[in-house]
């Protein structure tokens, strides 16, 4: 089964709002075009968060490119989105903010870390508790996504915004075996990794992208990108980054 993860898209209003230095618009559908015509037979869609840059305006914008698609468009809130607004402009199919779903041998459990006022993550009790009931629930292979990083990303500037019930989440996901990836966003760049059995992967933006390893904010030069993952039926992952750099965004970003 394949499937496909988008990111941090960070939409304005505005088809021409600009951040540091990327349309963000014209580079997200370059990203979601590039996407569909790889991997035409996706199963599903993961948006891991930022769907907008603090503008409720830029859902709508959002919906015009997604609304149409006709696979499961699974969504979660990240720290500049408005997780009420989300609810209300992306209600119905194809879209699903947070839950849980089961597609074929595998689930997938979209986990809110919003969290008013702060950059950072946060993962409250009920959510917490969501995660451990639908890890009991179900056998099948558990895919947890999340916005924010779980683990330290080397960055310090980044790593004082991840997720600050980090502890509490891993104790969750180390009770159940059956839990093969943890994946996230925020982080605007790429990266893989595991602890113990569990891959964890994260996924550049379809915008502009941090600078890994730094200690200071800084943005690297690297285009936009998505994530494609092929399930496989015994829990395997293959897994890579597609960076899409075409002439319309070198040209809106000169
Ligand atoms: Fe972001
Ligand atoms: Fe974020």
């Amino acid at each position: 089964m394949q499937i496909l993860q988008i990111t941090d898209p960070h939409l304005y209003g505005s088809a021409t709002g600009r951040l540091r230095g990327v349309e963000t618009d014209s580079s997200l559908r370059a990203a979601l075009d590039d996407a569909i015509a790889r991997v035409p037979d996706y199963a599903a869609m993961l948006v891991t968060g930022d769907l907008v840059q603090d503008d409720i305006s830029g859902y709508l914008r959002f919906r015009s490119y997604f609304g149409n698609i006709k696979k499961p468009v699974l969504c979660i809130p990240g720290n500049h989105d408005e997780p009420e607004a989300m609810r209300k402009e992306l209600n119905g199919a194809p879209f699903e903010i947070c839950g849980t779903h089961e597609i074929g041998d595998w689930m997938f459990i979209m986990l809110d870390s919003y969290n008013p006022g702060h950059v950072g993550g946060h993962l409250s009790k009920n959510e917490l508790a969501r995660l451990d009931n639908s890890l009991t629930g179900s056998r099948k292979h558990a895919m947890v996504c999340l916005h924010h990083h779980p683990i330290p990303m080397g960055s310090r500037w980044l790593d004082g915004v991840g997720l600050a019930e980090a502890h509490e989440f891993w104790r969750i996901i180390d009770a159940h075996t059956h839990v093969r990836a943890v994946v996230w966003g925020h982080v605007h760049q790429a990266f893989e990794g595991h602890r113990g059995d569990v891959r964890m992967f994260a996924t550049p933006s379809t915008g502009a992208q941090f600078l890994p390893k730094s200690d200071r904010y800084a943005v690297d030069s690297r285009p936009p990108a998505y994530r494609s993952f092929e399930l496989h039926a015994d829990g395997r992952i293959d897994s890579r980054v597609h960076w899409v750099e075409s002439s319309q965004m070198r040209q809106t970003a000169s």
